[in-house]
């Protein structure tokens, strides 16, 4: 799995560059930002490259541990049925392989994952997993959750994408829980927020966790807008030591403006907001952006 996790790392480097010099500059890159309810286009490959080369090792580390607490909480009998709601890449179910691993077993042989994305992301991996299966497509064309390939989940993990729905299509996905038809007695939801908009991310969970006690007769034992996060923030080797970040990839984007082809040549930003927009793109390689919460419905 190391050697899996450095050749995504390496790859996303490589393409990278490869893309900067295909683009001949950074400008779209300004908009790789989360502020200011911004949403990346996802659908360029360049924005997908530097969003793994950003997020990859955080988020990997924070669904790593959420799959190992899950399953630490929750002995499944057989294969169990994960439906990832904007998986991207399958990051989830990176860290799921993962975690599966630290117990000697796999995805492989235990996981049956059905990830759902409108964007088709680069990097995805089965792990040799003939069930996985990823539908690129818009959740809301779906009648009813519970039908989508045929399976009634264990698990559903919106993982960082609840809040990335526009206010409208955040209602027509309520309406999708409301009509869908749940037919597992026990149900686990799987949040993962992203920090810079964890209170409407949270929020948005708590009203379709709702959803399924006033609709579909669960019990959420838990609070629905506590999370799980890290108060001291620390490396993320702390969790997961073998996640080692390529120096040369760390220092590059570090100092990404200066390596934009028009600062380059023209020795100087095109416009006022080149550094400060650019600037932000380094790796996040502690436990600062871990949000998440398990919650275990039952009825
Ligand atoms: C912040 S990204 C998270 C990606 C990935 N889960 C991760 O952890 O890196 C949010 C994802 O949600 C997807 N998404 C947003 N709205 C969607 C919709 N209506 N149907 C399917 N996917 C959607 C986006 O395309 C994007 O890939």
């Amino acid at each position: 799995m190391k050697s899996m996790i450095d050749s995504v790392m390496a790859g996303a480097f490589n393409d990278f560059r490869a893309s900067l010099q295909e683009k001949g500059a950074l400008c779209s890159l300004k908009d790789f930002r989360f502020n200011e309810m911004m949403i990346p286009d996802y659908s360029d490959d360049f924005i997908q490259e530097a969003y793994l080369l950003r997020y990859f090792p955080a988020y990997l580390v924070e669904y790593y541990g959420i799959y190992k607490e899950l399953l630490k909480a929750h002995q499944f009998e057989g294969p169990f049925k994960v439906l990832s709601i904007g998986c991207g890449c399958g990051l989830d179910y990176y860290g799921l392989e993962l975690a599966l691993r630290e117990k000697g077993s796999s995805c492989q042989d235990k996981v049956f994952y059905t990830g759902i994305d409108k964007i088709d992301w680069i990097y995805r991996d089965n792990f040799g997993n003939d069930d996985f299966e990823f539908f690129q497509g818009d959740i809301l064309d779906f009648e009813d959750i519970s039908k989508i390939n045929d399976n009634e989940f264990d698990v559903i993990i919106f993982p960082k994408s609840i809040g990335e729905f526009e206010d409208n299509e955040f209602k027509k996905l309520k309406d999708i829980f409301k009509r869908s038809q749940f037919s597992k007695k026990s149900l686990l939801i799987v949040s993962s927020v992203r920090k810079q908009h964890s209170a409407i991310d949270t929020n948005r969970m708590a009203s379709v966790l709702r959803i399924l006690e006033n609709d579909h007769g669960y019990s959420c034992p838990k609070a629905k807008t506590e999370y799980t996060y890290y108060k001291k923030v620390v490396g993320l080797r702390t969790y997961f030591y073998d996640f080692v970040y390529p120096q040369e990839a760390y220092d590059y984007l570090s100092a990404l403006h200066e390596k934009c082809p028009k600062y380059i040549s023209n020795s100087k930003y095109c416009e006022d907001d080149c550094k400060g927009n650019l600037n932000n793109k380094r790796p996040i390689l502690n436990t600062g952006h871990i949000r998440y919460q398990i919650f275990d419905l039952t009825r």
